[in-house]
């Protein structure tokens, strides 16, 4: 499916939902949050697929297409803030239906804007081929696409890379953007020179230049996104040794401090066996003494009174 045809196919379902919110009775608290769940869901992925890969596409190789896919990441942005809101809010909540009424319009704004001034001019200057191409990055960038609205999160390459999939998929766009045979020639060139142990031999003369510079741009903007995705990685990777490292010498501090206080109870548990011994022998001493001498007397008594 050409990449157009599967956005506007998005904004149908989209639009279907909205309708069924429009229809449900103002009662329908369960109803509502069910459709408000799913348009929540269907938004965020088309959002982000849009993000990743069709508004980069046609910017850096539609002319015209730069004023129009900043603004429609901007109205993205507005969209993604009142989702978020949406997401715990309750449907029995007076600001809720006022809430999905200005969603409901702001899309339907943005879904107009894109299908009659931003997708015919993407259609004009990429080739079928192309459009197809993107279409199929498109589908498969669905399956990694966040299910939830992050409105804080950055919306443009490479910040809004997925790990592991992004660069992928720029980097197949913009070896077909530049034609079948360049992009089928390019992959058996890569393929013999591989075999061969010889050098990549330079780019195939097919396809226009224009096509080429295309083709160049996206693949820096692949470098780009490859590059922040490495730089995510690796700190990822630091913060998580920074984490083992930080565990680990909490572990040893508490076993430390553990043993330190095991040995303090020890010993006061010593010292205090020994202060009870003591106390208890000079407590005997006194008892012997005492009974001594009250017996003295009591004996010294009866003599008397004998
Ligand atoms: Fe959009
Ligand atoms: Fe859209």
């Amino acid at each position: 499916m050409d990449a157009i045809t599967l956005l506007k196919n998005d904004h149908k379902a989209v639009e279907q939902l909205f309708r069924r919110f429009e229809k449900a009775g103002d009662n329908a608290f369960v109803d509502k949050r069910e459709i408000v769940d799913r348009i929540i869901e269907e938004l965020s992925i088309h959002a982000a697929i849009e993000e990743q890969l069709f508004y980069p596409v046609a910017r850096a190789t539609v002319p015209g297409t730069e004023d129009i896919a900043l603004e429609s990441l901007e109205e993205h942005h507005i969209v993604k803030w009142v989702l978020s809101e949406l997401v715990d809010l309750d449907p029995a909540a007076e600001r809720f239906d006022a809430k999905v009424t200005v969603l409901i319009e702001n899309v339907r704004h943005h879904v107009e804007e894109e299908e009659t001034e931003f997708f015919p001019k993407v259609r004009a200057e990429l080739g079928r081929k192309a459009l197809s191409d993107l279409g199929e990055a498109l589908a498969g960038a669905k399956n990694a696409a966040p299910t939830h609205p992050h409105p804080r999160a950055p919306d443009t390459p490479p910040g809004n890379a997925v790990v592991g999939t992004i660069a992928g998929v720029i980097d197949r766009v913009s070896d077909n953007l530049s034609g079948i045979a360049q992009g089928g020639v390019s992959a058996a060139q890569d393929l013999i020179a591989t075999l061969l142990h010889t050098k990549k031999p330079k780019a195939s003369p097919t396809g226009s230049t224009a096509a080429r510079t295309k083709a160049t741009s996206l693949r820096n903007a692949a470098a780009t996104a490859t590059a922040g995705v490495q730089e995510t990685v690796s700190s990822t990777r630091s913060g998580a040794t920074r984490t083992a490292r930080a565990a680990s010498a909490g572990t040893k501090g508490t076993i430390t401090s553990a043993k330190r206080a095991a040995g303090a109870t020890a010993t006061s548990a010593r010292r205090a066996a020994t202060t009870t011994a003591e106390t208890a022998k000079t407590a005997t001493k006194q008892t012997a003494s005492t009974a001594k001498r009250a017996a003295s007397k009591t004996a010294a008594a009866a003599k008397q009174a004998r």
